[in-house]
């Protein structure tokens, strides 16, 4: 038997409900890509989802396929850059789930530019996404994580290899993503000794989806003020080099459905503790 079916199994007959039976989850940037994954690997496991994302027919079609496959999961829609969404996302949670458990900090993106060339928008929109925004998310989560009514709580900040390691061509990325392992260890600080509240940071390598596909593709973000921002990686470049992963132990890219299941063993009771990390989940590159 595979150790990986092995402790399946000794989860289920320990949480025969699932690992997170019951808890209430917000994951941002669950449209699509890794946060999707993580919405319905969550819903299997038993918790109530709620599916945020600034693509509202994205965000609604993950919620739909949640519920019509015996989950549980609600969309709320909306825009991380704005702080009266936040506000919504926090009111129409508890109203949802009449609590918090769990919250995952993944919407993202990359807007790439060597040093010199790097506009203060593109370093203010990074940094707004990567590290404001989810500081003002758990901020207005507060109430629900500074309690004792002895629940599971945790944060998990999804973070990169650029804020571990650096990646040229990525000033603004690489510093939000060491950021956000920063407010990691300071949320463990502050809301572990009196609250119990776990967080953790996942510094994933590289992953496939559409931040890493091939910039031709021709995905895009839009910016509040409109602007464009092309997605992706033009094609013979990172990881869109026929050598992308051969600095990679395993020699390959991971499956947004593998990111996703880190996210789950790390909200899961299986972590119970682990705390103030940044784990590494990127197939053993830079070890
Ligand atoms: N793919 C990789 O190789 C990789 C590596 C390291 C870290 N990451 C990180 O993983 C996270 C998820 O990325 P992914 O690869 O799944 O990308 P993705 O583009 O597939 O998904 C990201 C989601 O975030 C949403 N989003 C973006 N801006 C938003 C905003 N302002 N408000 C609300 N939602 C917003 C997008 O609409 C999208 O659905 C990001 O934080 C990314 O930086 C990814």
């Amino acid at each position: 038997m595979s150790s990986q079916r092995a402790a399946q199994i000794a989860g289920h007959l320990n949480y025969p409900q699932g690992l997170l039976a019951g808890q209430v989850a917000i994951i941002t940037g669950s449209g699509q890509g890794i946060g999707a994954e993580a919405a319905r690997l969550f819903a299997n496991e038993g918790a109530k989802v709620v599916v945020s994302d600034i693509d509202a027919a994205k965000a609604n079609a993950v919620a739909e396929s949640i519920s019509k496959s015996g989950g549980t999961a609600i969309a709320v829609p909306g825009d991380m850059l704005d702080d009266k969404y936040l506000k919504t996302l926090v009111k129409k949670t508890v109203e949802f789930g009449n609590t918090i458990n769990i919250i995952v900090n993944n919407a993202g993106y990359t807007w790439d530019g060597v040093i010199h060339k790097m506009t203060d928008k593109q370093w203010d929109n990074i940094i707004a996404l990567h590290n404001t925004a989810p500081f003002k998310l758990v901020r207005e989560a507060a109430p629900y994580f500074r309690v004792t009514d002895g629940q599971p709580r945790c944060i998990i900040n999804i973070s990169s290899t650029s804020g571990v390691h650096g990646n040229a061509g990525q000033a603004n990325y690489g510093l939000a993503k060491a950021g956000i392992n920063g407010l990691t260890k300071v949320i463990a600080k502050e809301w572990g000794p009196k609250f119990g509240v776990r967080c953790n940071s996942i510094a994933f390598g590289h992953i496939l989806t559409r931040l890493t596909a091939a910039k031709e593709d021709g995905a895009f973000v839009t910016t509040p003020d409109g602007e464009k921002i092309a997605l992706g990686i033009p094609t013979g470049q990172g990881s869109q080099s026929k050598d992308a992963n051969l600095d990679i132990p395993l020699r390959r890219a991971g499956t947004a459905t593998e990111a996703a299941s880190a996210i789950l063993a790390l909200a899961s009771p299986l972590s119970s503790y682990i705390t103030g990390q940044v784990i590494m989940v990127t197939g053993g590159r830079n070890m």
